[in-house]
């Protein structure tokens, strides 16, 4: 399939843009400091928090470090549930809110049947997602130009 080059220079901290690659959605998000320091917090209650699982199909070498990305800030994911192929939802607040836990850090819900990922994509345990989301193969042209694919 096509590459997709997408510019990155008008993307804020705490937010989200999504671009379609091979017909699938492909998050971009720019976290913040606070949502990066809790990912290593949050290590002892999801799955596959190094994600070692299928690494070749979910998260290619320069992703697998704490933060799933080449870099710290950029999170780059397909927006598509390990389970079954719903699209989760954002739940970048932290704190208590319907379905999630009282000490949630922020992340991703999914609406179908209750998977939840933390701001990596990693999947929390106990869920009926396996695994955590994809990272699709991606490089960054300049620090504002990203190309995917
Ligand atoms: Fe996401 Fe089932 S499709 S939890």
């Amino acid at each position: 399939g096509a590459a997709v080059e997408v510019d990155i220079s008008g993307l804020k901290e705490g937010e989200k843009l999504t671009v379609e690659w091979r017909g699938k959605p492909v998050w971009i998000v720019r976290r913040t400091k606070a949502q990066l320091e809790a990912l290593p917090k949050l290590d002892g209650q999801l799955a596959d928090p190094k994600s070692e699982r299928k690494p070749s199909e979910l998260t290619p070498e320069y992703a697998r470090n704490e933060w799933r990305s080449i870099k710290p800030e950029f999170l780059v994911t397909v927006g598509i549930c390990t389970h079954l192929g719903c699209s989760p939802s954002d739940k970048f607040v932290p704190g208590p809110q319907p379905s999630l836990p009282s000490d949630w850090a922020g992340g991703f819900l999914c609406p179908c049947h209750g998977s939840t990922f933390d701001m990596a994509g990693r999947v929390f345990k106990n869920k009926p997602a396996p695994d955590n989301l994809e990272i699709p193969p991606h490089m960054y042209l300049s620090d504002t130009r990203l190309i995917i694919g």
